[in-house]
């Protein structure tokens, strides 16, 4: 069942996903940069934008930002680090994207660590395809399902379940990679370029996060590792 958007806001105003999360967003801001390269002038929207840290450090070369969340505090806390004389450059959208409704088409969209939180994977890719302009580009990420790893950690991860009592704030969206390009195909979302790098392994819950940080780069660089890597970013282009 997909995740119902409600369950995914409270999930997300809590702390979390940002205390856990720090090392991977770094690797995510630095293959954004890579993918997008020079983005002066053009307007961009980032959906599902969380605390800004992959939109807002292109906030002085793009002509206009629009941040999308459902979560007011992850908007607040990218609020707080827009730069006062960029603050007129950015919209702030506290909505699901579902209901987003933009102005204009964007040159680029950013949609990054939320596919797998959304009601329908078909329904988000179709609305970034319609936000944004022909020739645009789209960064997307998922994580596949079935991938390599996987098959060979979820035993640890039922037994960990098990034996910590603890239950996951609800279950994510699955879809092996072949059936989510078939499915940004059919939106006119043409990959351009695919980026890997794994999540950290059993066993490494109590490495610092700069360590954390640099497995992750490790996972991305190394052409062998990054074969099996979990997490895909996704550069596509929209069909002129
Ligand atoms: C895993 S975080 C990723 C944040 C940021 N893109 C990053 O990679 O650092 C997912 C974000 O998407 C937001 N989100 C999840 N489902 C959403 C939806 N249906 N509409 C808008 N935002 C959503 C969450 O509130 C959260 O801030």
């Amino acid at each position: 069942m997909s995740p119902d958007t409600e369950t995914v806001k409270r999930f997300f105003d809590g702390p979390f996903y940002l205390e856990r999360g720090r090392h991977i967003i770094r690797i995510r801001a630095m293959v954004v940069q890579e993918f997008l390269g020079d983005v002066h002038g053009t307007r961009m929207l980032d959906i599902g934008c969380g605390d800004g840290s992959l939109s807002i450090p292109f906030l002085e070369k793009v002509s206009a930002l629009t941040l999308v969340d459902l979560s007011p505090r992850m908007l607040e806390l990218a609020e707080a680090r827009i730069p006062d004389h960029l603050r007129g450059r950015v919209e702030l959208v506290n909505t699901p994207l579902e209901g987003f409704e933009p102005g204009a088409a964007y040159d680029i969209i950013i949609c990054v660590g939320v596919l797998a939180h959304v009601p329908s994977i078909d329904a988000t890719l179709a609305k970034v395809a319609s936000c944004l302009k022909p020739g645009g580009l789209a960064v997307l990420e998922f994580a596949p399902n079935p991938n390599p790893l996987g098959g060979i950690l979820s035993p640890y991860y039922a037994l960990r379940r098990v034996f910590s009592g603890v239950k996951p704030a609800y279950s994510t969206n699955k879809m092996p990679l072949a059936q989510l390009l078939l499915a940004a195909e059919k939106h006119g979302l043409h990959l351009q370029k695919l980026r890997r790098h794994s999540f950290p392994l059993p066993g490494m819950g109590r490495w610092s996060k700069e360590l954390l940080y640099k497995y992750a780069l490790c996972t991305l660089n190394n052409p062998l590792l990054s074969k099996i890597g979990v997490e895909h970013l996704m550069l596509f282009k929209k069909a002129c």
